[in-house]
């Protein structure tokens, strides 16, 4: 059988916790055979605790030696590194977001297409237990009316990496997990298109000195990207979407709320219920399920490496994922200007 090549760019946090081990699962369609990296020891550390033999400082070399390529660098690089694998004629996938801009994911989109190879956005949520379920009980929800998402986390700043620097990573938690329940939703909902959005984007507590936090320390005066932000989405096919994510803020405990309330029922994703009316009364349904975080990474990895394969269609799909990296600049972009955007 044909393995697909695979290289690794940037092995940090990410690429050593979910996606390596997730190739490793299923050796007999993938072979990790090289990583790139700035931090040079880094890289050979990592290729020596995962036996992947070939090291390279420059990621260009390192396209020669595969087939495909899974980037997981700060998200300033997604877009300059997918387009020159993809013009070296190799499949990418591509940690979440996409790019930092609408302007660079339409660049990637267009790489992607001239070359005819495939790329593919790191959205994992897409691929656990609940949200396959609910994909699947959208069939039942009629027309989908109002979309609430909640990602909060109370004190969870993240205090390493560069997940706080704005240049590296182009915004904080809108950006950093914000994204994943927009793209979340979309994809529940089958993608309308956004036609109006009000944001509004704060961080007046990270900005605060002696700032309790449990993700390590926070440098209150360093501090440029949001904490808290929240936004009103309406769409063209008249559904709306109420939108909240944090890292930071003053709330009684960290929650991850997505439901959907259509014309014949409404569900809710964490935990997966539908709430519908049935033999005279409102009913709500629970599903019987426990989510395995390693089968997500393994089912996206699959996904990936199949669809690279011919075997399999993609799931997460760079046009979804344009669409996610556009609705966050016009959050943005609405909260800088203090009024709503309107898509054309
Ligand atoms: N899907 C998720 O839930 C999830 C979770 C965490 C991180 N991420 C994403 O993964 C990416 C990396 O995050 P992380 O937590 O692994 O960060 P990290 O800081 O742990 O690792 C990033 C690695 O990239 C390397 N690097 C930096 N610039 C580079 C360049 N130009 N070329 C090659 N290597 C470079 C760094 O040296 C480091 O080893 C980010 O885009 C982040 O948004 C996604």
């Amino acid at each position: 059988m044909v393995k697909l090549k695979m290289g690794i760019i940037g092995v940090g946090g990410i690429a050593q916790s979910r996606h390596i081990p997730a190739y490793l699962k299923f050796l007999e369609k993938v072979e990790l055979v090289a990583v790139q990296d700035v931090n040079l020891v880094r890289a050979k550390e990592a290729a020596k605790t995962f036996n992947i033999s070939r090291v390279y400082t420059d990621y260009r070399e390192l396209f020669q030696a595969v087939d495909a390529v899974t980037i997981c660098t700060p998200n300033k690089f997604h877009a300059e590194i997918s387009i020159a694998a993809l013009e070296a004629g190799v499949h990418v996938f591509c940690e979440k977001p996409m790019a930092i801009t609408a302007a660079e994911c339409v660049s990637m989109l267009a790489a992607s297409r001239k070359a005819n190879k495939i790329l593919s956005i790191a959205y994992h949520y897409r691929f656990m237990e609940a949200s396959i379920v609910a994909k699947k009980a959208m069939q039942d929800i009629g027309e989908p009316l109002v979309t609430r998402v909640q990602a909060l986390r109370r004190r969870k700043v993240p205090g390493w990496g560069v997940f706080t620097n704005k240049e590296m990573q182009g915004g904080g938690s809108l950006i950093d997990w914000g994204c994943h329940f927009l793209d979340l939703s979309l994809w529940l909902l089958d993608g309308p298109q956004p036609v109006e959005v009000m944001g509004t984007v704060y961080n007046r507590l990270s900005k605060t000195p002696n700032q309790l936090n449990d993700w390590g320390f926070i440098d209150y005066e360093a501090f440029n990207v949001d904490d808290h932000v929240s936004a009103y989405i309406k769409f063209e096919n008249s559904s709306s979407m109420l939108f909240e994510c944090s890292w930071a803020a003053n709330i009684k405990d960290d929650s991850t709320h997505v439901s959907i309330s259509g014309t014949k029922s409404g569900l809710s994703v964490f935990p997966f219920e539908i709430y519908q009316p049935k033999y005279g009364k409102m009913m709500t349904t629970e599903a019987m399920m426990e989510e395995d975080p390693k089968q997500v990474g393994i089912l996206q990895a699959t996904n990936f490496v199949e669809s690279c394969l011919g075997e399999a269609e993609l799931i997460s799909k760079p046009e979804e994922a344009l669409k996610v990296t556009k609705l966050m600049e016009a959050i943005y972009e609405s909260s800088e200007v203090g009024s709503s955007i309107k898509f054309s």
